[in-house]
């Protein structure tokens, strides 16, 4: 049989109530990338010709984040029937097959609408769609698949609105049906919304198909699984993370990284991390991460937006924010926040410190508890450290300044002025020092003839 044409409609203008957030539902990020993501890039697999997003009133970040793919705005939610419907006048001249998809189903596996698809084409023309089933071990919220002795689809009934022998049945709905192009609307014109939640059901469309002498059909997946589950609520949303969680940390393992505990290590779904890496005990990875090989990353660090090359030992406690960039064999130790700045190969920044918008050249020691001031309150502003340079404790780097190559800062300086390559620059108080005062004090309280004896003696 020639293959026809493929067109996918996802649904997301569903406000998410179950969420109780202001986000929109479908935004909500699963290892830390918006869940619709998950599902466009699944069905931009299978090379549709079109992916249409329908979408809610105010709704414009869904927008962004589905771009380039095209977003119709449903402006009244009165229903997955009613949603679809929204897509008529884009949809009405296409000839082909149309995949209806729940954005709130994101981890929707490609074999999943492949089988879809092939059952659909390999139909006779009577069956009108197909229905991707699955058994849930809690089927609670999903509608119910009620098949036929022959094997097809006789009615999807939702679980607000089933009997108790319906509920009972284990078949439930994923959300996901491959319809023909040609009887898509002539079947939502039937649907109406008599029903427990008073909504134009989209998976009504059965019922009315098989009224109308038309045959529908399922597959189905056999065991539970995960990624068929839709996300209503915040603990749907919590047990799809752990999944993919597990499933990341899987895939780390396997590519030979040692997780010395892999259950409290948070991955995101672009975390890219090279051969011979340690990963302590409670590590986080935000987005954007990269890790070289030959790294350490010792417990309670987090890193988002960062490139770490080989080598480098980072942590505890360390925290690299977007823009840290960390070449070869570098050290980051303990309470160090580094943003938008480069360390160059084999500098150390042990402790206790602040690199914010700056460079940090090649082997340059940056002392205890030293802070780029790099915003005065408006701008921010630049600190260069040269290679081999020396910065001593508890020096403030006052932006824009730069250290020259090889130049010493003392300890407790505040640097407002650039240092010139090779020189030592202090700027703090000069330490005065008086011979043997120290003695004399202890000697005159001893004696009461301190001042503060004398004080005393004349109250
Ligand atoms: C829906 C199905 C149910 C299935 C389950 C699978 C219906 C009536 N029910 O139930 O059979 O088992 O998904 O997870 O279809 N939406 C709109 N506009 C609306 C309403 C919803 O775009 O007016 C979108 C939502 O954003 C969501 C999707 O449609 O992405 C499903 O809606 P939801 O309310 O979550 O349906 P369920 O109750 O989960
Ligand atoms: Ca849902």
């Amino acid at each position: 049989m020639t293959q026809r044409k493929l067109l996918v409609v996802i649904l997301a203008a569903g406000k998410g109530t179950r969420m109780h957030s202001n986000l929109p539902k479908v935004l909500h990020p699963l290892a830390g990338r918006p869940m619709i993501q998950y599902l466009i890039n699944t069905v931009e697999g299978i090379d549709p010709e079109r992916v249409v997003v329908i979408v809610g009133p105010e709704m414009e970040d869904v927008t962004r984040a589905v771009a380039p793919h095209r977003t119709l705005v449903q402006s009244r939610r009165l229903g997955t029937g009613h949603a679809v419907a929204v897509a008529r006048e884009l949809l009405h001249e296409f000839n082909g097959e149309i995949l209806l998809l729940c954005g709130d189903v994101p981890l929707l596996p490609r074999t999943a609408l492949t089988r879809m698809l092939s059952a659909m084409r390999a139909a006779d023309l009577q069956t009108c769609l197909v229905v991707l089933g699955f058994y849930p071990n809690d089927p609670a919220g999903y509608g119910r698949l009620i098949t036929a002795s022959d094997g097809s689809l006789r009615a999807i009934v939702e679980h607000q609105d089933a009997t108790p022998s319906q509920g009972a049945m284990g078949l439930c709905n994923s959300g996901a049906m491959v319809i023909r192009s040609e009887y898509l609307f002539h079947l939502l014109d039937a649907v109406g919304n008599n029903n427990a939640s008073g909504e134009y059901y989209l998976t009504d469309i059965v019922a009315v198909a098989r009224h109308s002498g038309l045959r529908c059909s399922y597959v189905e997946v056999e065991s539970e699984s995960v990624e068929l589950f839709g996300i209503n609520t915040q603990r749907d949303l919590a047990r799809a993370e752990a999944f993919m969680q597990e499933h990341l940390r899987g895939a780390m393992l396997d590519s030979g990284v040692t997780l010395v505990d892999p259950l409290t290590v948070h991955c995101c779904f672009d975390t890219k991390i090279g051969r011979n890496v340690i990963i302590h005990p409670y590590v986080v990875f935000g987005s954007g991460v990269t890790i070289g090989d030959n790294v350490e990353i010792q417990s309670f660090c987090h890193l988002e937006q960062s490139t770490v090359s080989a080598g480098v030992r980072i942590g505890p406690y360390a925290r690299l924010r977007p823009g840290a960039t960390i070449n070869a064999n570098v050290h980051i130790g303990n309470f160090v926040e580094i943003k938008s700045s480069v360390v160059e190969t084999g500098a150390k920044v042990n402790h206790l410190s602040y690199i914010g918008d700056g460079r940090v050249g090649a082997g340059a020691n940056i002392g205890a508890g030293t802070i780029f001031c790099n915003y005065n309150g408006h701008v921010k502003a630049f600190t260069d450290v040269g290679a081999g340079a020396f910065i001593g404790s508890n020096s403030a780097l006052v932006a824009p300044v730069k250290i020259g190559d090889n130049a010493i800062i003392g300890a407790g300086s505040v640097i407002t002025k650039n240092v010139a390559a090779n020189a030592l620059a202090v700027a703090r108080c000069l330490q005065k020092e008086r011979p043997g005062w120290a003695s004399l004090r202890h000697l005159h309280h001893e004696r009461g003839t301190g001042k503060a004896a004398q004080k005393r003696r004349t109250k």
